[in-house]
């Protein structure tokens, strides 16, 4: 055999070769080879059963959404490049033109820019319902209402909607009902047990947890599943199968991480709400948040992603001395890392709790000694007197 030919063949009997190991292999492929020219046949059909090409999903995508699926008791599960490409693919695998769907308007931006920007051109019309809505979700859906599109709490303002009191009304107006559960992950809080069709994740926050992967996924319930495999097998969508691996890693460690998350984040929480500068915390766990009973009832725990507001003396004034002279706490976008983190801004055009026009502090409580991130804002916001 001539030198060309080993450089193309050689190793991949052993390549081939099965090794027991607790974690999935990492395949780098784009080609599966087939066994025989019969299973190329149906595959040729759509009629093979095995993975016929590297889009269809290799062992550690396979295994991180069979984890998922299980996870949250759903009936299936795909995973996708990043939060916002699960969204995505959910919006365009239930709509179509001349669809009406409702989203409710605490929505993490992009989504709405998907909705606004994209679906607008294919004849899908977008309507935002408020926040806080519940029951009375019944007088938004129309005759041609499609989906409607939870988020819980919202991930700057964190307002909750009444999850299985709107799921009721939709299931039995024929709309598919989805949520955005990326703040409390499946561990604290499981849609489909309170009548959510489609759970949405964003595994670049608390389950891959470490700001370093961009990775989403959608679980469905039976009903729901045959519509979003379809439009996935039209786009050939999938997540790169090293994120899935740190995906599945992260859920082997994701509980520990989530309390720490969530210990140190009540605490810094509890310990803003006396700050003498602080006019509001927003944090769903704290009984001072308007719709902490509706929490209650939903959720089994809180993430450590929470806001806070500052008194009008402190309103109008540049905060960059605050921001800017934090020394543990990152100024960037996203969350559920180990690192603390802070954004601020005015987010949103309506609120229901009169936050608006209120710049919004949101920070992300990384899993730092909590003692040095009280003394880190504490310093900081000192910076803010004059
Ligand atoms: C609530 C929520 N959903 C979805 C996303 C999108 O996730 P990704 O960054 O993986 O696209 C984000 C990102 O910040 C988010 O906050």
């Amino acid at each position: 055999m001539k030198k060309s030919t080993t450089l193309v063949n050689a190793g991949k009997a052993e390549a081939r070769e099965f090794i027991d190991t607790i974690n999935p292999p990492l395949h780098r492929a784009s080609t599966v080879l087939f066994d025989s020219y019969a299973d190329m046949l149906k595959a040729n059909k759509g009629e093979f059963e095995g993975v016929e090409y590297g889009t269809c999903g290799l062992a550690a995508q396979n295994a991180f959404e069979a984890a998922m699926v299980e996870l949250e008791g759903a009936h299936g599960c795909k995973a996708y490049q990043s939060g916002i490409a699960a969204i995505a693919m959910v919006l365009m695998a239930y709509t179509k033109q001349g669809d009406h769907i409702l989203i409710c308007d605490n929505v993490y931006g992009p989504t709405r820019h998907f909705c606004d920007g994209f679906l607008s051109k294919y004849g899908v019309e977008t309507d935002y319902f408020p926040s806080d809505s519940g029951a009375d979700i019944a007088g938004y859906i129309r005759e041609n209402t499609k989906l409607l599109f939870l988020e819980s709490p919202g991930s700057n303002t964190f307002e909750i909607q009444d999850i299985a009191a709107v799921s009721e009304i939709c299931r039995s107006k024929g709309v598919v009902s989805v949520i955005d559960n990326t703040w409390a992950t499946p561990l604290y809080f499981n849609p489909f047990e309170h009548g959510v069709d489609v759970s949405i994740q964003s595994c670049t926050k608390y389950i891959t947890g470490h700001s370093d992967i961009l990775l989403g996924t959608v679980s469905t319930n039976e009903q729901s599943w045959a519509a979003l495999e379809k439009c996935s097998g039209i786009f050939e969508a999938f997540a790169a199968q090293e994120d899935c691996y740190q995906a599945l890693r992260g859920l082997r460690t994701l509980k520990v991480r989530l309390k720490a998350h969530e210990e140190s984040a009540f605490e810094i929480a509890k310990w803003l709400e006396n700050h003498e500068m602080v006019e509001s915390v927003i944090h769903p766990a704290l009984e001072s948040h308007p719709q902490h009973d509706l929490w209650k009832q939903y959720f089994k725990g809180a993430s450590g992603l929470f806001a806070f507001t500052l008194k009008d003396e402190y309103e109008d004034m540049d905060h960059s001395p605050f921001v800017d002279n934090l020394e543990l706490f990152g100024l960037g976008y996203s969350w559920g890392g180990y690192k603390s983190l802070i954004t601020g801004g005015k987010f949103r055009r309506t609120n229901p709790f009169g936050y608006e026009g209120k710049t919004i502090f949101r920070l992300n409580i990384g899993l730092e000694d909590v003692e040095d991130l009280k003394a880190d804002l504490a310093q900081g916001l000192e910076r803010l007197k004059g």
